[in-house]
């Protein structure tokens, strides 16, 4: 690979001029990719999940990627693809996923979310952001490359999951198994965006999760309140005495131990942390929130990107119809899930929480709680010259210096690939903040998907002259 800055030049201007004059192929491409209900939690479409798969695997093998395939995993399938031509060059593992998230309440979204359009310079369709804005962007980037140079500058292996909402039940053993194929120099994940006020961002934390659920139980049946009610124990009662032990007033948990673990913010991070603008009203009304809660000795930010949590994620049991029905209902759940941050560890955590579930349990009832899924924190160097190199390319396109971001979201894939495969982790990606990703409505702003892949095209290039 050559470091001449001229030909460098050159191979950048045919590479813009190639993102241009495709323009309308790519949108039309992304709409195509943003029709298909790849939603991976619900089994109706498991068939869309491998359609998902197999728009990328045809892509990547008709732009040069050797080993093409939607590998099998047990669950959705993963898609595995390599270029390593480029001889000295370092090796980039790329992740993203292609499965979204489920799409309801339905009625909620102003167009159908599998009927993608263009409007406001944004495209809104579920998962136009999260993730299949990053799964595309590296196809074209890559197909960039390859149409106009011929070459890749970096050698690629592209490791798309097709499980990272529901868990990444899978992709841990599918990593294990393949370890021997996967060698690398870094691993780039794709699945995280820009700061509040749409301010480029390189992801340097995510946090963790625990998720569990409580299950209690009374009685077979739903019981006449009349003729049971002061002889028996509510199950939703009994619930509710259970939640209420789990959280302190001030909004911190009153699980004995839980903040054991937790790696306290050393001053070079709170003053990383305190330089961020971040500006309240905004922040709450862009997001719609009356108002901000929490551990009253922390900053938002760092609630977000330092601070482990215990939130309700549903809570469900007895009579939710039209008029009154007086029952004691048989039965009662939740569903609870924990962020962790450095160094908590997940089975740990679960155990804390199982055991202070159990101990606060009221008498009368069978309480059992059972852990669902879960995925490790990460963290990433900012220093490292990879990190550095992602953050030039940025300012390049973007004109700003990034911020480095903690974020409070999870991407288990990330810890995988740091303590399995020994690989430094970047985070690059480039959805806005208003995403609404996960919620109605969700959309990519073209700008950011267009200035992404001018990053990404470049950040290819300027690593191959890296050192490492
Ligand atoms: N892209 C998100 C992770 C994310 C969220 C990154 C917010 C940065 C900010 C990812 O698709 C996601 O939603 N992850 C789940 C993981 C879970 C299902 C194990 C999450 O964070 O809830
Ligand atoms: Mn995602
Ligand atoms: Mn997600």
């Amino acid at each position: 690979m050559t470091a001449d800055p001229q030909a460098q030049g050159t191979a950048l201007a045919e590479i813009d001029a190639f993102i241009e004059r495709t323009a309308d192929e790519r949108l039309a491409d992304y709409l195509e990719f943003l029709r298909i209900p790849s939603i991976g939690t619900l089994s109706q479409h498991d068939g869309d999940v491998r359609a998902a798969a197999q728009f990328l695997v045809d892509r990547l093998k008709k732009m040069g990627f050797e080993n093409v395939e939607a590998s099998p995993t047990g669950g959705h399938p993963i898609v595995y693809a390599d270029w390593l031509h480029a001889e000295g060059a370092p090796t980039v593992l790329v992740y993203t996923h292609y499965d979204v998230q489920p799409v309801d309440p339905l009625d909620l979204w102003k167009r159908p979310p599998f009927e993608p359009v263009v409007e406001n310079g944004r495209v809104y369709a579920r998962g136009a952001a999260d993730d299949k804005s990053h799964a595309h962007l590296h196809l074209w980037a890559a197909r960039a490359w390859l149409e106009t140079q011929g070459r890749l500058p970096v050698n690629l292996r592209i490791v798309f999951e097709g499980e990272e909402e529901s868990g990444s039940d899978h992709f841990d053993p599918w990593i294990v198994a393949n370890k021997g194929r996967l060698s690398a120099d870094l691993a780039m994940i794709s699945d995280t965006g820009f700061f509040e006020g749409n301010k480029p961002a390189i992801t340097v934390g995510l946090r963790g999760l625990v998720y569990m659920q409580i299950d209690v139980t009374g009685s077979e049946l739903d019981l006449h309140s009349g003729s049971f009610g002061g002889n028996v124990q509510n199950p939703a009662n009994a619930l509710a005495t259970i939640i209420a032990r789990l959280k302190n007033d001030d909004g911190s948990v009153a699980v004995p131990g839980f903040y054991e673990d937790v790696r306290e913010l050393t001053p070079r991070e709170r003053e990383e942390f305190a330089r961020m603008p971040l500006d309240l009203e905004n922040f709450k009304h862009d997001h719609g929130l009356y108002e901000l809660f929490g551990e009253p000795e922390y900053a938002p930010l760092e609630r977000r990107g330092a601070r482990p949590t215990l939130d309700l994620n549903g809570i469900w049991g007895g009579f939710q119809g039209e008029g009154s029905k007086t029952i004691i209902p048989a039965h009662a759940h939740a569903k609870v899930s924990c962020r962790l941050v450095p160094d908590m560890d997940m089975e740990r955590t679960f155990q804390r929480v199982r055991d202070f579930v159990l101990s606060v349990a009221p008498p009368g009832v069978r309480v059992e709680i059972n852990k669902l899924n879960d995925g490790m924190w990460s963290r990433t160097p900012i220093d490292h010259p990879y990190v550095q190199a992602a953050a030039d390319c940025l300012e390049d396109v973007f004109g700003e210096r990034p911020y480095y971001l903690y974020e409070g979201g999870s991407v288990p894939a990330g810890a995988t690939f740091s303590n399995v495969l020994g690989l430094p982790v970047l985070l690059l990606g480039f959805t806005q903040p208003d995403d609404q990703a996960h919620a109605p409505n969700e959309s990519m702003r073209l700008d950011n998907y267009e200035g992404g892949l001018r990053t990404l095209v470049r950040y290819w290039q300027k690593l191959a002259t890296t050192n490492r």
